[in-house]
């Protein structure tokens, strides 16, 4: 690359912890990693009604709607999602500056590029949620068809059938949206994310 002539600012006047105070809450990105049709969407929406009713200021960042945008350029080539991730986590380490909760529903599928993402935001802010259904299920509830057209074989590189999914080893926490309703995973994820968000503690 040729020399850039850039010069960043580091030194504020106005800290993060100050506009944390100003919205009454500590600022973390809420990591969720799983499958296509695993629920990440469903339950970030209802999670960020959940936390504004609640007194929380959060903003959903969500998988389809930022390729749409922003990442529009990007394939789903292993290199092209560890790319749409390094984009991701750069945005919501600045929502994180800015005292705001964002909740990230990407698939982000191999460990590495989840550690990548990890160390952009700072672990310390990063929050990992394994929203874990198995494959059948996701496949079966095939909310917006593509499982059935990467079966066809007209999707290629369709995450859990023919590109990886490695499942998280330890996340901090791991929702079954098999098993629970809608109103109980975000319950539980709400009861999780509280002592990380409350500025009270
Ligand atoms: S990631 O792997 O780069 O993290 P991201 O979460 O942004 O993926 O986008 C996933 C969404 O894109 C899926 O929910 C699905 O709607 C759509 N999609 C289209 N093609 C693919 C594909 N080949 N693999 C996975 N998801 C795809």
């Amino acid at each position: 690359m040729s020399e850039r002539h850039i010069h960043p600012i580091f030194e504020k006047l106005l800290q993060r912890e100050e506009r944390e105070e100003r919205l009454g809450q500590h600022s973390k990105v809420v990591w969720l990693t799983g499958l296509s049709g695993s629920g990440k969407s469903t339950l970030a929406l209802h999670l960020e009604r959940l936390l504004f009713e609640k007194g929380f200021f959060a903003q959903v960042l969500d998988g389809d709607n930022i390729r749409i945008g922003i990442n529009n350029n990007l394939s789903f080539s292993i290199e092209d999602r560890q790319e749409n991730i390094r984009r991701i986590a750069e945005i919501s380490r600045l929502y994180v500056q800015s005292g705001i909760i964002t909740v990230n529903c990407f698939i982000s599928p191999t460990r590495a590029i989840r550690e990548f993402a990890r160390q952009i935001v700072g672990p310390d802010d990063f929050l990992e949620i394994y929203i874990n259904a198995p494959l059948a299920v996701c496949e079966s509830r095939d909310v917006k068809g593509l499982y059935q057209k990467a079966r066809k074989g007209e999707i290629k590189e369709f995450t859990g059938i023919d590109s990886p999914y490695e499942p998280p080893e330890q996340p901090a926490l791991e929702i079954r949206t098999d098993q629970l309703t809608i109103e109980e995973a975000t319950e539980v994820l709400f009861q999780f994310l509280l002592p990380h968000i409350n500025s009270k503690n």
